[in-house]
């Protein structure tokens, strides 16, 4: 078994200086948790390299894992129906997680696992540059670190991009009248993303 407690923190400074695909590497080659024991693939992203709207999720289920692709499954079909009707473009969007490794059986991130991924995830954010942030449930709130946001609720943050906590897609498959509510949250918001840039 291996473990984290011998190798040095990285910080997402340290990280940025890599670039999109060095970081991809540093994540390929990550074994600060546990997490990547059992990972069959890491998943790092999918979409636009200068997103304006950049999602991020929880943590990859069992599809994740056998593609290495962020949300490619039943919930992945929920996030793009939200993305159609947010009528973003295929360049103007990203999605990442939390961690890159799926939790065996599904389970939510540990505190440490988010700890230990989160240089990754802000490096991400950084290099990625939206302008809108969107948190796919509480545990992607978590990972960013701010605490009770409203849900649907638009905050700035101090270096000016905009981060929203809307629902997570795969709360929507269990519960599909949350879907208009989710749908309200978006029509409060779409000036963030419509007609910039
Ligand atoms: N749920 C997530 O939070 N992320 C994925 O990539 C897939 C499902």
């Amino acid at each position: 078994m291996s473990t984290n407690c011998n190798i040095p923190a990285i910080t997402p400074d340290e990280l940025v200086k890599l670039g999109l695909k060095g970081i991809t590497a540093a994540i390929l080659e990550c074994k600060r948790c546990q997490l990547h024991e059992n990972a069959t693939n890491k998943v790092i992203m999918r979409g636009a390299e200068t997103p304006k709207v950049l999602f991020i999720g929880e943590a990859p289920g069992k599809n994740e894992d056998e593609a290495g692709i962020p949300f490619c499954g039943r919930a992945g079909k929920v996030l793009d129906e939200l993305i159609a009707y947010m009528d973003l473009k295929e360049n103007e969007y990203a999605i990442i997680n939390t961690v890159k490794c799926r939790p065996p059986n599904n389970r939510k991130p540990t505190q440490k696992e988010l700890k230990t991924c989160r240089p990754f995830l802000l490096a991400q954010i950084e290099l990625l540059g939206p302008q809108v942030i969107i948190l796919l449930g509480n545990t992607a709130e978590q990972a960013f670190c701010v605490s009770a946001l409203d849900w649907g609720e638009a905050i700035a943050t101090p270096e000016g991009k905009h981060l929203i906590k809307l629902y997570h897609p795969a709360a929507l498959l269990y519960r599909r009248s949350l879907m208009e509510k989710q749908r309200e949250m978006i029509d409060m918001n779409k000036g963030l993303w419509q007609n910039t840039r």
